[in-house]
Parts: C-alpha cells; structure tokens; sequence
C-alpha cells in the first residue's frame, strides 16, 4: 500500500442472513482485521424499508466506531452490498433486484451508498461510504492482494456468484474507458444464470414457486446454503406421499423451509453406525419420530444427491470463468522460465457453505478434477479468504479514499 493509504478503515458486510463490521488496520505490508462484530440480520427487516435496514446498520456500526475511536475525524467505509447492484461509481450504485429472500420495494433504483450514507449522518456518525463493492469484488481484492495469481473470487454461502479480471478492451459496455491496469473486474451474478442445457427437476420447480423472486436466480437456487435444504425436503415430501416410508407423518413434510441447509449438511455428514443424528434431527425439526435405519439410509442419501449437484455446479462454473480466461490447460506460458508449463492460477473463493461443509467441498474438488483433468486442476488453486469481503472493501476504501484526496478518481 501507499504510505497515503496506510490507516485505520471500517467495513460492513450487508447481503445474507448475516451482518458483520469490521475495523480494519491497513499498513505498509499487511492488512490487519483488529475488531469485527457479527449480528444476524432480523427477518422483518428483509422485508420492510430501507430507511428501517439502514438504520439498524447505522446504529450497530455506530456502536462499534465510537466503542474504540473518535468522533471527530472522519473515517472511510467500505460497504459491501451483496445483491446485484448498477455501478455508477467506485462509491455509488442503484439496486438493480433483491436475491437470497430480501423484498424490499422501496430501494430498487435507489443509490445504496447514498441511502446508507443519509442514515449514517442521521444518526450523527462521521463515517461515508468509500468504496460499495459485491461480496465477490470484495473477496478478489484480499484474494489479489495476498497472491498476485488471484484471477477471481466465488462466494458460495446464502447466495452464490462470482467476478473475474477481465481485459478493459474485452468488456462491450465499457468501450472508452481507460483503466490503468487495462483490466477490469466483471461482477457475473452468476446465480442469475439459466441455459436450457441445465435439467430441472419438478423439485426445483417447486422450490422456484415457493419463493419471492420467481424465475429469478435458476443457478443460484440449485447451489446456495438457502435453497438446498428445502430442496431435500420437496424430495422427502413426495416420497412419503408416494410410498410409507415415513409412515403417518407425510404431513410434517409438507411445511416449507423447516429443513435448513446445515441439517442437510449434518445429515449427510452423519457418520455413526446407527445414523443416530439424522434421527435426532428427523424427529426434533421434521417431527418424523421412529424411522427405521433404512429409511434414515434413505434420507442420508437425498441429502447426498442434492449436494453433489449443487458442488458439481458450482464447479462447472468455475471451470467455466477459467476457460474464458485462457486458464483451463489450453492456455501454456510461451516464453521465459515457465514455458511450457501452465500457469498457475488462484480463486478467492468464501461462503458459509463452502467453509462449512467438507462433503461440499470435496464434491466440488472432485468435479474440477474430472473436468479439468488431473494436471491442469494441479495449477489451480482455491483460496480461502477469511472475510475477504469486507477486508477486500475496506482494502478498496483505503485506495479510494486517497485517491479523492489526490483529485482522481
Ligand atoms: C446473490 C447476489 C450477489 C451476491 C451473491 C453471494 O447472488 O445477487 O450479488 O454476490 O448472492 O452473496
């Protein structure tokens, strides 16, 4: 970092089921998370206006400023807002939709960074929004600034999506603009993605009806930490309306959402001889009491196939954005001392579902593998970066914040 950009900066994390604040400490050679807290968003709040979200934002972040520092000089914010957002600005950008359950009407359209900065200096808190960046932006950010090698970020928790670099020459609508790297960062909203080729199933039909952005989000619904839950449960639900195996309790199937994303992944991680866990959790959350071990087999493995799917997927995504890049294996160093040999690339890549759930992401090795072949998968790496998408803003916010000061932009 430039010793400009060296200093104390904030970033909120606004996008899943999840709110974070983080503080972050940016010096010569390193970028240091000093506090973060994590506050789960309440549901009415997805639903109501953006005054009431941001303010509760405003408030938490507030209280987490004016804990440690002062209130007189004014600090720089990177605001990481995971949905799909139109960028006008490093600092500014209209919601274009809301994903991942969140409705609220009154905000498409809307400036986010504008909004949130009205309720920042509402409440009298001396912080404005440097940066606004995707969770996906954020994460390739640290990923880049650890290891040059990173070429793009995935997140795969709530929701999924995921950017890459790409030649400023290459991108269509930017035709014009100079970037001084000559590259440019392509937020892909994957989770946006459908192509006739990708089979649907009746349950992700039905999964589709159930939700608020109908036929919106075809990807994401097959892959991300809100939807695979509920998708096991449309499967359990027409097989105990079609069969008994799960004896009278066909209807304590039939309630949406009751089986969540981490049951599943308990479920299917559930090594005991007698599966003692997936009964816990058929007869606590499901009310399905007494199931015989060949029926809890049953449900280990539905749980199985759906996560399989949505690892293979996400993989297949991924290959995807490495071919466009030239980094599949088609793609060899022609000159110096590498060539000949493929290079090497790196993938930001963070979510609660990738983190947490190892059956996931050995699926989802396994996949680019099998597609890639064994030696090109070899040069491929996937990073973890922890909270990369709020450090990654506030890393953002540092570089922009002293850009202004020098009157670029
Ligand atoms: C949803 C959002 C996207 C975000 C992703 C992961 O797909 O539309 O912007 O990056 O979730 O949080």
């Amino acid at each position: 970092m430039r010793r400009n950009e060296e200093g104390i900066y904030y970033a909120i994390d606004l996008g899943g089921t999840i709110f974070r604040a983080l503080r972050v400490e940016v010096g010569a050679g390193s970028v240091v998370t000093s506090r973060k807290v994590e506050l789960p968003i309440p549901e009415e709040l997805t639903k109501g206006t953006i005054e009431e979200l941001f303010n509760f934002v405003a408030i938490a972040l507030k209280d987490f400023v004016e804990r440690e520092d002062g209130k007189d000089e004014q600090k720089a914010l990177g605001f990481t807002f995971s949905f799909p957002v139109r960028q006008t600005s490093v600092s500014s950008g209209s919601l274009i939709r809301w994903t991942k359950g969140f409705s609220i009407e009154n905000a498409v359209g809307k400036d986010v960074a504008q909004c949130l900065n009205e309720a920042l200096a509402g409440i009298g808190l001396n912080v404005r929004v440097t940066a606004l960046v995707n969770d996906t932006v954020g994460t390739l950010a640290l990923g880049h600034y650890h290891d040059e090698d990173t070429v793009a970020a995935v997140i795969i928790g709530a929701g999924t999506n995921a950017c890459y670099i790409e030649r400023t020459d290459a991108i269509i609508k930017c035709q014009g603009l100079l970037t001084n790297s000559g590259g440019m960062v392509v937020n892909m909203e994957w989770g946006n993605f459908w192509s006739s080729h990708l089979p649907r199933t009746p349950y992700d039909i039905s999964l589709d009806d159930e939700t608020q952005n109908r036929n919106d989000q075809g990807f994401e619904k097959m892959i991300s930490g809100i939807y695979l839950g509920e998708i096991a449960r449309l499967v359990l639900h027409r097989m105990a309306l079609e069969s008994d195996v799960f004896g009278d309790a066909a209807d304590n199937l039939s309630i949406p959402f009751t089986l969540s994303t981490p049951l599943l992944a308990a479920i299917r991680e559930d090594d005991s001889p007698d599966l003692s866990e997936v009964r816990r959790i058929l007869q606590e959350h499901l009310k399905i009491p007494d199931t015989p071990l060949k029926t809890r087999r049953l449900v280990v493995k539905v749980c199985d196939i759906v996560t399989r799917r949505a690892a293979r997927l996400a993989a297949a995504g991924i290959v995807g954005i490495l071919k466009k890049l030239g980094r599949d294996g088609s793609g060899v160093a022609s000159s110096g001392r590498m060539r000949g040999q493929p290079r090497r690339t790196v993938v930001a890549i963070e979510g609660g579902l990738y983190q947490g759930y190892p059956v996931f992401r050995e699926y989802l090795d396994e996949a680019l593998v099998e597609i890639m072949g064994e030696e090109v998968a070899r040069t491929v790496a996937l990073r973890v970066t922890e909270d990369g998408s709020g450090v990654g803003a506030a890393l953002l916010a540092a570089v922009h914040s002293s850009n202004r000061q020098q009157g670029s932009i």
